[in-house]
């Protein structure tokens, strides 16, 4: 209700300020030299006025959009019980010699709603001076750990230039250790120091906290949409998410039961692409989002620039909050997940992506393209301008095989044939 007067009283001002205005200069009298002077001014203040009502336009618009969002929220009562919005999450932060790491700190503090619940562990690697500096000027707002095994690690000879990988798995092992079994917290959001959060960042892993306790198919959550770029998204649905077979990690949530799983067989390297192995993953998924709740900003790190330039800079940082905390998110649950998502997917009216790449789509509803296998697949997404790789078979942001995304307004769904029998850990 507030909002919705919000919206009329945002009107009302802005009519009453444009008639105003254009009284104020239709009858002032004229005292300038020139009438094209005159003229001039006036073709200015009407450049202005009409500025202000596009942003004023915007503004509505804005919050009306708002108001659907918590329209939706409200919808059946809220799932998650007193005790889950009061659980201890800390944030553990993966630092090395990026004196950056401020802009990924500063976000963090800035919108944490609280720091009691949500306690910042930064762990550096590499012994890096100024950047021990940095985090340390942050005082009791952040705590700080160091890893203490700086001994050269010993790496195959033709794996040399990938000796930061081994570094990056042997600071995560010691640091996930210290959170689970030193400090016995029972679940853990992970960001990494190239990282910048949105402002519902926090609100997403708590309204999301319940689903990763209760459905033994998830595994984590994660803030990443590896084809969140702008053209991809629909940016009028930040809130919705979706489950995924793909690990997308970049800013993601853990629970101690699972890492009682891993830790006794936590990689020497690549610990991302192991944990994507069937022998880790065991069919269990991810929940992400519609657009990212992380950006990186990580130009030169350990992998090379390249992956950056061409697709990481592109994806959109979520900038709405969306108060997951306050809406129902059981369509997410595997068993309503499956049987809702999943069947809109195959009842969708199948097209071929040449329609959908010039416009030539008469549906309203969302639609479906048909891969059959792995040369298809690439040949779409490339034209499409979706990520193309597969990690133990697994396409980005896949379930069940199951692509989805926007696309000129369009929610399209990549999907193979209905009677899909499984990951081919053979597609790369
Ligand atoms: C990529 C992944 C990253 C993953 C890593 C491991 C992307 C965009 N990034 O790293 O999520 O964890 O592969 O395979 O896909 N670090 C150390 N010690 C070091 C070097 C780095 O702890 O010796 C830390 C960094 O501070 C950072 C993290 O490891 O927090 C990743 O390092 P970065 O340089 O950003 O590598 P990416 O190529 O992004
Ligand atoms: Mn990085």
């Amino acid at each position: 209700m507030r909002i919705k007067r919000t919206i009329v009283v945002l009107g009302l001002i802005t009519i009453t300020w444009s008639l105003v205005l254009y009284f104020t200069l239709l009858y002032r009298p004229i005292y300038s030299e020139t009438s094209v002077n005159v003229n001039r001014q006036i073709v200015i203040l009407e450049q202005g006025i009409s500025e202000q009502f596009k942003k004023n336009n915007d503004m509505i618009n804005n919050a009306q959009k708002l108001l659907e969002i918590k329209k939706k929220g409200d919808h059946g009562q809220r799932q998650i019980p007193k005790e889950a919005l009061n659980v201890k999450i800390p944030v553990l932060v993966f630092a090395c010699n990026r004196v950056t790491i401020n802009k990924c700190l500063d976000r963090l503090i800035q919108y944490r709603p609280d720091p009691d619940q949500f306690p910042i562990i930064v762990s550096q690697d590499c012994n890096h001076d100024e950047t021990r500096d940095v985090i340390e000027k942050y005082g009791n707002q952040v705590s700080l750990i160091q890893q203490p095994d700086q001994s050269d690690i010993q790496v195959p000879p033709k794996e040399k230039k990938f000796k930061g990988y081994f570094k990056i798995a042997r600071h995560y092992g010691w640091a996930l250790n210290q959170m689970f079994f030193n400090f016995n917290f029972s679940t853990v959001i992970i960001v990494e120091d190239d990282l910048e959060v949105s402002s519902d960042f926090f609100e997403y892993f708590l309204g999301t906290y319940p689903l990763l306790v209760k459905d033994s198919s998830l595994w984590c959550i994660s803030a990443w949409n590896d084809n969140g770029k702008e053209g991809l998204v629909n940016m009028n649905r930040p809130d919705l998410l979706y489950r995924t077979d793909f690990f997308p990690g970049l800013g993601w949530m853990l629970t101690k039961s699972l890492w009682l799983e891993l830790y006794t067989k936590w990689p020497r390297a690549y610990w991302d692409d192991w944990i994507r192995d069937p022998q880790q993953r065991k069919g269990r998924s991810c929940i992400r989002p519609e657009i990212s709740r992380t950006r990186t900003f990580g130009k030169t790190g350990v992998s090379n620039g390249m992956f950056f330039e061409k697709h990481l800079k592109f994806i959109k940082l979520n900038e709405e909050f969306v108060p997951f905390t306050k809406m129902n998110l059981t369509y997410l649950l595997k068993e309503n997940y499956d049987r809702s998502f999943v069947k809109d997917v195959y009842q969708s009216p199948v097209v071929n992506y040449q329609d959908l790449r010039e416009g030539r789509i008469d549906y309203n509803s969302p639609v479906r393209i048909t891969y059959r296998n792995r040369d298809e697949y690439k040949i779409i997404t490339k034209k499409l301008g979706l990520m193309d790789d597969f990690k133990s078979g697994v396409p980005r942001t896949a379930y069940r095989g199951i692509v989805t995304f926007y696309y000129k307004e369009k929610m399209v769904h990549l999907a193979p044939n209905v009677n899909w029998k499984g990951y081919d850990v053979s597609w790369s």
